[in-house]
């Protein structure tokens, strides 16, 4: 009689088609809390013409950890369309929402041809707005789902950059607080659209004001346990690429820091949180 060896049936969480049956073969898939990049990835037509865009590994890290095939994204802040992408590629669905009509077209036109035409949704709109809760909800259900699996959330980080002129953006806030009231309610908004036991990923950065450090990432942090989430992980990553740290602005910043006793950012955080189950 031959013996054959039987691959025992996957087991996967609930969130997740990570076969734990085989978790030796994740070695791509990261479960530190320090996310250290050399450069970002160039596949899959990303293209890096958005200052302010997030490296793609961070979706494929996150869509892997914390959906599963088939599963709804919803990314509140979708600017050049990184997680549109990376969600259709691994056979996942998005609805991102972003503010600025330009950037709305000129996305449309890029994902036309390069993902499935029914695999991701642009809508043009205000986060922070009810309005746009409603519109979120329609395409849910014209996808068959009343919430969606994950919720990512890349917002302006504060006035650091100015994404637009609309006083609607985030980056146009006149105030720190300003900013945290109005993320509050996008955090609110993204409480209501997630499936509960499910996750939303937060990626924030700190700044500099007056000569003091604003731990924008720590206030953001409480909005979101302010709107029900809980917290799962804080990831610190490295700022890959950052023109700042090089050649002569590299230097000019050094001596400023040498000279005025702070630290030049070279991390962001990944942060996430869960919906408690009901
Ligand atoms: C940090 S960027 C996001 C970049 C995105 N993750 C990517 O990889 O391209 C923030 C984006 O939020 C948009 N934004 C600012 N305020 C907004 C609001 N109230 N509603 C929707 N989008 C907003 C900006 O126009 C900008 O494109």
């Amino acid at each position: 009689m031959s013996k054959r060896s039987v691959r025992p049936a996957p087991v996967t969480s609930a969130f997740s088609d990570i076969d734990l049956t085989r978790w030796k073969d994740y070695s791509s898939v990261f479960t530190d809390s320090l996310w250290l990049f050399e450069a970002r990835a160039r596949s899959n037509g990303h293209t890096y013409d958005y200052h302010g865009n997030y490296i793609p590994q961070i979706a494929t890290q996150i869509l892997t950890r914390f959906t599963r095939q088939g599963d709804t994204i919803v990314d509140l802040f979708l600017g050049s369309g990184t997680t549109a992408i990376e969600a259709a590629t691994l056979g996942r669905r998005c609805i991102g929402v972003e503010l600025q009509s330009g950037l709305v077209n000129a996305v449309r036109k890029k994902l036309r041809g390069l993902v499935p035409a029914d695999a991701v949704a642009v809508l043009h709109g205000n986060s922070a707005s009810d309005s746009i809760r409603n519109r979120i909800r329609r395409k849910l259900r014209a996808w068959g789902s009343s919430h969606a699996q994950l919720v990512m959330l890349h917002p302006p980080y504060d006035d650091i950059i100015q994404f637009s002129e609309n006083p609607d953006d985030l980056s146009n806030c006149s105030t720190t607080d300003e900013f945290l009231d109005r993320f509050g309610h996008v955090a609110r908004l993204a409480f209501d659209v997630l499936e509960p036991g499910r996750f939303a990923v937060l990626i924030i950065g700190d700044k500099y004001a007056d000569g003091e450090l604003v731990p924008l990432g720590f206030r953001c942090l409480e909005k979101m346990n302010e709107a029900g989430f809980r917290t799962k992980s804080i990831v610190v990553k490295n700022i890959e690429g950052n023109e700042r740290g090089k050649g002569k602005t590299g230097n000019l910043w050094r001596y400023r820091a040498l000279r005025n006793g702070f630290y030049i950012f070279k991390h962001e955080y990944v942060m996430v949180f869960f919906k408690p189950p009901e």
